[in-house]
């Protein structure tokens, strides 16, 4: 959304002030873990429970519009609008300055650039000392976001993501919302497995859609696997966090998740104040992304 654009923006699209905001108030789900050692907070099931019962009212109303909406037929119509990367060609950095133009309710002085957070992302994982493909990973994760450039509704580009087309997980944040979904009449969609077979794996499951699913198709054909990985699930909290749908998972999906929740600490918990300075990195961020990516790739 761009300020010219804003006026467009209704509650039925745009109920949170920014789209930061779901990652807000993941933090109050998923509280760092050395922060709820220190205040000695427990996590068990009725702290997820309490967090639903005490979410914001504009985060409810985010959650109630994205699990109304998410259906195997919207998302289905999403993968044939934008999978097929024809809007644009540009480079990964020109891609990250694209989505800086991002302008939305939210307070400059509390919530930072877009551009701020994948630097945030990708200077904690290489302070860290981890391999360049996860660094890089951590710098383009969020580019997806740029759905929201092109008129997606919030609901429609963030938020948890999880499998459509089979019966929901109770281990969804805000299940009941899903009592709205059209899904829920198609007899299929609410069997355990759905239209899935057993044990078929993470990449044959249809997300909801987000960025996560948007971006991991534009990296696809440049990055490794765990990187690639970190990128379609990032968002898909039922799965890399809350364990569920086990049964639609292979065996070597085990693997690919451990690097998902491994990516995901840097993806929550890296500092939000700390300004980036962005031309000062940029040289090294540019020399990372030549190593991987052709100069333009299709969005
Ligand atoms: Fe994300
Ligand atoms: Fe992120």
């Amino acid at each position: 959304m761009t300020k010219s654009d804003s006026t467009n923006r209704s509650s039925q699209t745009h109920p949170l002030d920014s789209m930061d905001d779901w990652e807000q108030d993941l933090l109050e789900r998923y509280p760092e873990p050395q922060l709820v050692r220190s205040q000695n907070v427990s996590q068990q099931t009725d702290s997820f429970r309490n967090y639903a019962a005490q979410a914001r009212p504009s985060v409810r109303e985010f959650y109630r519009l994205n699990h109304r909406y998410q259906t195997v037929d919207f998302v289905r119509s999403k993968h044939a609008e934008f999978l097929t990367l024809s809007r644009r060609s540009m480079g990964s950095w020109e891609a990250m300055e694209y989505l800086n133009q991002l302008v939305d309710d939210s307070d400059p002085d509390i919530d930072l650039p877009q551009i701020e957070h994948l630097l945030q992302t990708a200077e904690a994982i290489r302070a860290d000392g981890r391999p360049d493909w996860f660094i890089l990973a951590g710098l383009v994760h969020d580019l997806g976001k740029i759905l929201c450039l092109w008129g997606d509704a919030q609901w429609a580009v963030v938020g948890d993501t999880f499998p459509v087309g089979c019966r929901w997980s109770p281990r969804i944040v805000f299940y009941e919302a899903f009592a709205d979904n059209p899904d829920h009449q198609v007899e299929l969609y609410q069997t355990e497995n759905g239209i899935y077979q057993s044990g078929c794996g993470l990449d044959q499951l249809m997300l909801s859609w987000g960025h996560d699913e948007y971006m991991y198709h534009v990296a696809r054909d440049y990055l490794p696997s765990p990187a690639l990985a970190m990128i379609r699930y990032h968002s898909c909290y039922p799965i890399h966090r809350e364990s569920a749908y086990g049964h639609l998972l292979k065996q070597q999906d085990a693997e690919l998740l451990k690097w998902v929740v491994d990516f995901n600490q840097y993806d929550l918990y890296t500092k939000r104040d700390q300004r980036m300075d962005v031309a000062g990195l940029r040289p090294y961020y540019e020399d990372l992304i030549a190593r991987y990516f052709p100069p333009k790739i299709k969005w």
